[in-house]
């Protein structure tokens, strides 16, 4: 009734949900899909000069996507280590097409209702529309919602970041694009990626999210490997983000607040302002400085995008 890759998948997914606690807080090839995404991609989207026809990005949650829309992505080509991705991207793309505004926030703040469910899956085709039936009809509806995504980890759905969460008009219009968009879905290591996208000169735009954060690599070397693989795959006056981070600048303005966040973040922020400092002298880059999505921050902090363009 489905292929062994599908059924893989699954059997992992109903794992995941019975017991979660090896699938969290790393990125394999089967763990927790991301509720949403962290980034202020409102803000960092906005300020990007640059066409979004064609996009190479992350799968995650869904959202960069569904933001790209929003500026003019037709064709997406997305890619995830994690081949559950695939399927929370597909499931918050069908919600969008068959809820409104107030059901879609409703779906994802509460745990997933299944009166909604049922509208939803009118619109998840194949593999997708296979994968959440036998998973609705394996959980219920908020251990879906707790164990299979990282719904606690990555808090309230409803905050700023992504423009559809924050304006009804931007949900509409994402709403009346989708069905004008192709999106297609690869489970890889982005250090394979070039292996599963090979159109040289064809992206507009490529978002790499925070991936830098996760593959052990010094600037140098992701450098080196973005200027070999990455790069090339951006058309002559294509735009890439290759690295995020969270809570960079104008850190707290209160001692209290800058204590605090050298106990919880201290380690990591000077490291995060190394890394700046080092990929600025193996790249000709530019930095986009935009308010905090609040994200593995405690205060008034900015977050910082890291670009290339060709
Ligand atoms: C980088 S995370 C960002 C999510 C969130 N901001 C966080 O820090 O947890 C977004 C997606 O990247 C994927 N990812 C992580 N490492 C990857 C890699 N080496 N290759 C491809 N995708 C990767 C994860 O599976 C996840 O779905």
């Amino acid at each position: 009734m489905c292929n062994p890759e599908l059924k893989q998948d699954i059997s992992m997914a109903t794992n995941i949900i019975h017991d979660n606690s090896n699938y969290k807080d790393k990125y394999i090839r089967h763990c927790v899909i991301p509720a949403r995404g962290t980034e202020n991609a409102t803000e960092l989207f906005s300020k990007i000069d640059n066409s979004f026809k064609k996009c190479l990005i992350v799968t995650g949650s869904g959202d960069q996507s569904l933001e790209a829309i929003l500026y003019g992505a037709t064709e997406i080509h997305s890619f995830d280590i994690n081949a559950l991705a695939k399927y929370g991207s597909a499931l918050k793309f069908a919600s969008i097409e068959a809820l409104d505004y107030d059901e879609f926030c409703a779906f994802y703040t509460k745990m997933f209702p299944i009166q909604l469910y049922k509208k939803v899956r009118e619109f998840l085709k194949g593999d997708f529309l296979i994968f959440w039936d036998c998973i609705f009809d394996y959980a219920y509806n908020f251990d879906i919602y707790h164990s299979l995504f990282n719904a606690d980890v990555h808090g309230d759905l409803i905050k700023f970041g992504f423009s559809m969460y924050e304006s009804k008009k931007s949900y509409s219009k994402i709403k009346d694009r989708l069905g004008k968009v192709a999106i297609t879905y690869a489970t890889c290591n982005l250090l394979d990626v070039c292996s599963h996208f090979k159109e040289v000169n064809f992206y507009d735009f490529i978002y790499l999210s925070n991936i830098f954060y996760y593959i052990h690599q010094t600037p140098e070397q992701f450098s080196d490997f973005i200027l070999q693989n990455i790069y090339p795959l951006l058309k002559e006056d294509g735009e890439m983000i290759f690295h995020y981070l969270y809570g960079i600048y104008g850190r707290s303005d209160t001692i209290f607040g800058s204590l605090l966040d050298d106990i919880f973040y201290g380690e990591q922020y000077m490291k995060d302002i190394k890394d700046i400092e080092d990929f600025s002298t193996y790249l000709d880059m530019k930095k986009y400085i935009i308010d905090s999505s609040g994200y593995g921050t405690l205060y008034k902090d900015k977050d910082v995008a890291l670009s290339l363009k060709r």
